[in-house]
């Protein structure tokens, strides 16, 4: 794992490729409250064709807290200031539902260095106020009691129906990773999160290739949701993962890259 300081805090990340990549760079954004080890199917698949990014947001994994409280528009200016440092001037963006908020926010004040985005198991929306104060209550609780009091709760929403059978190595991944960040990182990513912007408007404004991917399963964002949201994308492709939840792209890891390398190669 890499470091390097952005925005006044040491960022953990990845700058994966093989020198003899041809594609364009694809940075991928991780999803609450994990870390950026949810990409690693992803990284190996497409690191012979392009140079790869996955990095964690501050006061996730390695990456430390920032001395300004977390919001979305913090961690677009992060990913800015990675991108800069690597001299990056454009990459396709790929955000996973926390991941893909601030995909929209970074798309908002930084659309010159999009080329594509990717926007999986997420929603334009702001959160409702049941959804705000469910957000407050995370918070609490995880300041209260540590990371691991979040795994029993969160591992069920997260994951489909399909894994939660037949796969308990999944499960016992995304426990790892809840459990390795920092409980003041995750509490206040959950209170950026309710306090995100309503990207809803951007929607009709984004003129790059886009793709909205969704687990068939996924009970955070249903797939009429999703399909909507693609809907209010111009020419926006949509596709939907059979068999997995919320965290498609580690549940399916193989359907996931078909269809991300699909549009990319595309491109
Ligand atoms: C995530 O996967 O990033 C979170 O479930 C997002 C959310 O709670 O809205």
């Amino acid at each position: 794992m890499k470091r390097l300081r952005v925005n006044g805090f040491e960022l953990a990340y990845r700058d994966e490729h093989s020198g003899e990549e041809s594609g364009a760079p694809i940075v991928f954004l991780h999803a609450f409250p994990l870390n950026q080890s949810m990409w690693d199917d992803q990284v190996k698949a497409l690191r012979d064709r392009h140079r790869v990014i996955t990095f964690d947001w501050r006061g996730f994994g390695g990456s430390a807290l920032g001395s300004e409280s977390t919001t979305i528009d913090r961690f677009a200016d992060d990913l800015a200031g990675l991108l800069n440092q690597l001299g990056i001037e454009r990459a396709i963006v790929c955000g996973l539902s926390m991941g893909g908020y601030a995909a929209f926010a970074f798309y908002r004040k930084y659309a010159e260095k999009v080329s594509a985005i990717i926007l999986a198991d997420t929603r334009a929306k702001a959160d409702s106020d049941e959804g705000k104060k469910a957000r407050y209550d995370l918070a609490e609780l995880v300041r209260k009691s540590g990371p691991s009091a979040l795994v029993e709760m969160m591992i069920p929403r997260l994951l489909g129906a399909t894994t939660l059978h037949s796969n308990r190595q999944i499960a016992e991944r995304i426990r790892k990773m809840i459990e390795s960040n920092a409980a003041e990182g995750i509490a206040q990513a959950s209170l950026a999160m309710s306090a995100r912007r309503d990207s809803t408007d951007l929607l009709e404004r984004i003129d790059c290739p886009s793709l909205v991917v969704v687990g068939a399963e996924d009970k955070l964002i249903p797939q009429s949701e999703a399909k909507e949201m693609s809907g209010m994308i111009r020419n926006a492709e949509f596709e939907v993962i059979s068999g997995a939840g919320h965290l498609a792209n580690i549940e399916q890891s193989d359907a996931f890259n078909f269809v991300i390398t699909k549009f990319i190669t595309a491109l």
